[in-house]
């Protein structure tokens, strides 16, 4: 495990960072006597304490400090990759609000009907190093779509594929496609990009005249998705996880 810095603040600060409510809900929870450090009942919440080093307990429970976390998500379809929505669900609302209060921010976006993996961290630049098409870490997906694929699509998708649609013109940086079944009704493919642009992937398949039907991510640059995580489900990153995300991104 990575050694974690203690840093030194204010109780009260620590427990908002752990999401536990405004100032003055957080000065009554310590006043009822529900937070102990280091064994001790806390009677001030603007008590200094060593956050990562001292032991700090809500109701019992430890509260784990560290100065950043990454989390990886298994997205589900009908969820928007953004920080807050007033009318509709996020992928913040999937996780405990303490994310949120550690500056955690989804590295890159997914359409509201992609699911899989996404990297939500608050280390604003490995998510910026994510994201950079200048690094370019592969995004790997699944799609499954209306037509069929062939190699003429595997050549096109290998050139860079020239996209002129209603959301604009650019040149897709080249992309590796293999097509895992193909039908005239249906298709299934993997494909590896390096840009991230407005709908790319749907825009990349459009191009050829078919449409996607269903998109998954399945990876970012050596980074898998947990298969054992249902859509929905998340868990933070193991720190060699975090080491192949940084690596790939330098
Ligand atoms: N490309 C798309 O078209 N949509 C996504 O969500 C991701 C990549």
């Amino acid at each position: 495990m990575a050694e974690t810095k203690a840093v030194r603040m204010r109780l009260d600060k620590l427990l908002a960072l752990f999401g536990e409510g405004t100032r003055s809900g957080i000065r009554d929870i310590v006043r009822a006597g529900r937070v102990t450090v280091n064994g001790s009942i806390a009677r001030d919440a603007g008590m200094q304490v060593l956050a990562g080093a001292d032991s700090v307990c809500l109701d019992g429970r430890a509260l784990d400090y560290k100065p950043v976390r990454h989390v990886m998500l298994h997205k589900p379809q009908g969820v928007l990759t953004a920080a807050r929505d007033k009318k509709q669900p996020t992928v913040m609302d999937l996780l405990p609000p303490m994310y949120a209060a550690m500056g955690c921010m989804p590295a890159g976006r997914l359409d509201k009907d992609t699911e899989g993996l996404l990297v939500i961290t608050s280390d604003g630049q490995l998510a910026h190093r994510i994201i950079s098409p200048k690094k370019e870490v592969g995004k790997v997906y699944l799609a499954h779509v209306d037509g069929p694929l062939g190699d003429a699509d595997i050549a096109a998708f290998a050139a860079g594929l020239h996209i002129d649609d209603a959301d604009g013109e650019f040149d897709a940086a080249p992309a590796a496609l293999e097509i895992l079944s193909s039908s005239k009704e249906k298709s299934e493919a993997r494909v590896r990009v390096t840009e991230g642009k407005y709908h790319q992937v749907k825009r990349m398949f459009a191009s050829r005249g078919v449409q996607v039907i269903y998109l998954k991510r399945l990876q970012i640059g050596a980074l898998a998705l947990d298969e054992r995580l249902a859509p929905g489900q998340w868990r933070e990153l193991e720190d060699d996880e975090v080491a192949l995300l940084e690596m790939e991104a330098l």
